[in-house]
């Protein structure tokens, strides 16, 4: 398996994942190494990578991106699709 420099996202997924979010707080994961995702697991702490805080006031539908390289993180912005697939070790 290749390394991947500590302050790199790593590519969870190609599609974000779209879902109802209750009101509160919610912490995206940036680092990519989640396995809880789109949220964190705590899994940056062997990164640089830090989550984002996400903060829903009413109700609503979301799509978080997956890919770690959206320029809206943590909503998708469609940057997923110049993305490579999650290759296998
Ligand atoms: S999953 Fe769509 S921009 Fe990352």
């Amino acid at each position: 398996m290749s390394e991947t420099p500590s302050d790199k996202p790593l590519v969870a997924s190609c599609e974000p994942t779209v879902l109802t979010l209750e009101p509160g707080i919610y912490w995206w994961c940036a680092c990519g190494r989640s396995k809880e995702q789109p949220f964190c697991d705590g899994s940056h702490e062997i990164t640089d990578i830090k989550p984002v805080k996400l903060r829903i006031a009413d109700t609503r539908e979301v799509a978080l991106c997956n890919c770690k390289h959206s320029g809206g993180r943590p909503y998708c912005d469609g940057t997923h699709h110049t993305m490579k697939p999650v290759s296998s070790p």
